[in-house]
């Protein structure tokens, strides 16, 4: 074993850092990325290893059951995120700014990322677009917060989009992406999620830039994955794309842990006598 890749056996056992993630990067090992938005789940998910965990604005599916990203508010991220926290002892904590949090200006941007940090013990902000953003990134980053970035199928977008089909196929979209992941690593961003675009292009642009790119539907060119843990868990069963492998079937396991209570239930079978006072 070489010893830089000691050093990142070594920086593993200890807390994540935005510096282990680009130690990771240099060495070639792969960053492994979910989400949370509780603190049960975060603390499973921490002690099982996972590196980064995103309080992603996709709690506006999956925990809300909005359609969309764009209802999810700031205080309530902020609550997800504090809930969080609690769990974590090792991973990075990484939270997203939701839709109408940031765009106004560079300044609401700042604003909103001050309450994360103060309010929620979080570890960085991310930030979904390109340059669009770039003001907001360098000033959060001036005043000492982590950034991700988001570039590719940017959610809250969606109703630009007017899908949620790959992006950056075209060649005009993906030089903007060209630029914008150089833009963004300029401005001191620590890594960038490239979300749904072609293989081929999210290895180029990993190649083009030193940050870690954290990839979803993009590949295994990129730095790190990152998936909705709902969906790895096979939790959200009527959502099937592509790039999802599902690696337990927990909706089917926790329906046959709920009827075989119910009918335990009917049958006055639960409680038995150890279960009862
Ligand atoms: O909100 C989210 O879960 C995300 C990931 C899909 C990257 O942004």
């Amino acid at each position: 074993m070489s010893t830089q890749t000691f050093s990142v056996a070594a920086a593993l056992a200890k807390r994540v850092t935005t510096q282990t993630l680009l130690e990771m990067r240099v060495e070639g090992v792969p960053i492994a990325m979910l989400t949370a938005y509780d603190y049960t789940s975060a603390r499973i998910l921490d002690e099982a290893g996972i590196d980064v965990l995103l309080v992603g604005d996709s709690a506006s599916n999956v925990m809300a059951g909005h359609e969309t990203t764009l209802p999810v508010t700031l205080d309530q991220m902020i609550y997800h995120a504090q809930c969080v926290v609690r769990g974590v002892k090792r991973s990075l904590v990484v939270v997203d700014l939701p839709f109408g949090s940031f765009q106004g200006s560079s300044r609401e941007a700042l604003r909103s990322s001050i309450r994360v940090m103060k309010e929620t013990g979080a570890h960085a902000v991310k930030l979904e677009g390109g340059s669009v953003t770039l003001e907001s990134a360098r000033r959060i980053i001036d005043a000492g917060i982590p950034v991700m970035g988001h570039l590719g199928l940017t959610p809250q977008s969606i109703y630009k989009f007017g899908t949620y089909k790959v992006r950056a196929r075209e060649e005009q979209e993906a030089d903007d992406l060209r630029r914008d992941i150089r833009e963004l690593e300029e401005s001191g961003c620590f890594a960038v999620v490239l979300e749904k675009i072609p293989s081929a292009l999210a290895t180029e642009v990993t190649e083009s830039v030193s940050i870690p790119t954290i990839g979803i539907g993009a590949g295994t060119g990129c730095s790190g994955q990152v998936l909705v843990t709902h969906d790895l868990l096979g939790l959200t069963k009527d959502f099937n794309p592509r790039f999802v492998r599902r690696y337990a079937d927990l909706a089917e396991t926790i329906t046959q842990a709920v009827q075989g209570y119910i009918e335990d239930v009917r049958v006055r079978d639960f409680p038995n006598d150890e279960e009862s006072y």
